[in-house]
């Protein structure tokens, strides 16, 4: 049995996709906006906050944390509680299947002088903890994990001190925690990266009023700060707009316009490797919003050349690989990319998901311990895809099934719910049936 409702959704072949889509609010955005918002003076509203199951969770956490929201539609009105004011819950949080819900509430619950279980599904109860546990623990906050440093993490915080922190991992997520402890530590915390990672906290705090540097790979950010609660909008969702700009480059006689997709250069590698393999995308308006870019996408039809991803694009489009795998069977030359192990550790192991998928499609993949290489102008048919209770999996072969001879089937498609319930919704408003 999945964790998903057992839905399943037949994809037919599209002669081609026409119309406009808006896109829900960024989901990597919305999190941080509500988090912050929690520990914040005074109110914030956060305009078309994400529909995402995985934002639900954020709210559910704080809500048991004593912090007063309402959410009607998309807008969010949350009482700021201030630094210290959130309560210790009654039972265990549950982060759901949102492992950005985890990880960086584990940096806010850190500064708390009260103790917090921290738990979620069974996807979630398998991916990797420690990376946050590690430098909290450096700050003075007691952490328990399971065996191999695994959620349920119980975590005993307040008195931090700020420390500079390596990352040994490219991760947004375990950065934000460590910058969100780092407001509770009196002094100075500071993040080397890796490589460069998805920027909204960096951004978010800046509106929000926190003192914070930023110099090449590091990011400095004073403690103990005070946040300004704020009127903010959240920009539709790069990430699932992805879907819809992979599926209209590869679906026959295509032409689609995506409206106000946040466009933050930290999420929008797949754009840069689509281009220039000539992929016609293209921004056709631009803006700022609350410190993010925000813009139009023009999508049409094009012959793709395919090629090698290189490893240091992949931590700007890790969410977009199974996408991107995708497409590379309707490239000339296929497509291939390494140094993405973390893939392995995502809500699935989507190394493997992707590859048995796109197998039980007829198309010829080979695996690495962190990569894939697709061969190219590959026929695919429709098959029955396991998702793998994995959201990004289900839509990247739904995209798939556009492009196959016969009917695709996606099993437990329920799982779409974590990032994108509209997605089926959308893909059939924009579609025509062969
Ligand atoms: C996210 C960061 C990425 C990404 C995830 C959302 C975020 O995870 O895969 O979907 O909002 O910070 P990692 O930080 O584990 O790379």
């Amino acid at each position: 049995m999945g964790l998903f409702a057992a839905k399943t959704k037949v994809i037919k072949p599209a002669k081609g996709l026409a119309g406009a889509i808006q896109f829900p609010g960024d989901k990597s955005i919305s999190h941080r906006y509500a988090l912050l918002g929690a520990i914040a003076e005074g109110v914030s509203e956060i305009h078309f906050f994400s529909t995402s199951a995985d934002c639900q969770s954020t709210l559910s956490c704080l809500r048991q944390l004593g912090v007063r929201l309402e959410r009607k539609d998309n807008v969010v009105t949350i009482q700021g509680a201030g630094l210290d004011g959130l309560r210790p819950a009654s039972a265990p949080l549950d982060a759901g299947n949102s492992g950005s819900t985890m990880r960086m509430l584990a940096g806010i619950l850190a500064g708390q002088p009260f103790r917090s279980v921290l738990g979620g599904d069974a996807s979630l109860s398998r991916r990797p903890m420690k990376r946050v546990a590690d430098p909290l623990t450096q700050m003075g906050a007691r952490i328990q994990w399971r065996e191999g440093g695994l959620p349920p993490l119980e975590i005993e915080g307040g008195g931090l001190r700020p420390i500079r922190y390596e990352m040994p991992v490219a991760s947004a997520q375990v950065k934000s925690a460590v910058l969100l402890a780092g407001l509770f530590a009196e002094g100075e915390t500071e993040v080397l990266e890796k490589a460069r990672t998805r920027d909204h906290t960096e951004l978010a705090l800046e509106q929000m009023g926190a003192d914070i540097g930023r110099h090449g790979l590091a990011i400095a950010v004073r403690g103990r700060a005070r946040l300004d609660g704020k009127k903010l909008y959240v920009p539709g969702d790069f990430s699932s707009a992805a879907f819809f700009v992979v599926a209209g480059l590869i679906a026959p006689d295509s032409n689609l316009m995506l409206h106000n997709v946040g466009l933050n250069p930290t999420r929008t590698a797949l754009l840069d490797v689509l281009v220039p393999m000539g992929g016609q995308v293209k921004v056709v308006s631009l803006d700022t919003i609350n410190g993010e870019l925000i813009g139009d996408l023009h999508v049409e039809t094009s012959r793709l050349e395919g090629g090698e991803i290189a490893e240091s694009a992949v931590p700007g489009l890790i969410d977009e690989l199974p996408a991107l795998a995708v497409l590379g069977t309707q490239t000339e030359q296929g497509l291939s990319f390494r140094g993405a192990a973390e893939l392995r550790v995502k809500e699935s192991d989507r190394l493997a998901a992707v590859a048995e998928n796109l197998r039980r499609m007829g198309a010829a993949v080979e695996e690495f311990p962190d990569g894939l290489r697709v061969a190219g102008r590959q026929k695919l048919r429709g098959a029955e895809i396991d998702p793998h209770d994995d959201h990004r999996i289900a839509m990247a072969f739904a995209v798939a099934g556009l492009v196959a001879q016969g009917e695709t089937v996606i099993k437990n498609s329920g799982c779409v719910d974590i990032s994108f319930p509209d997605f089926f919704e959308m893909l059939s408003r924009v579609g025509s049936e062969e």
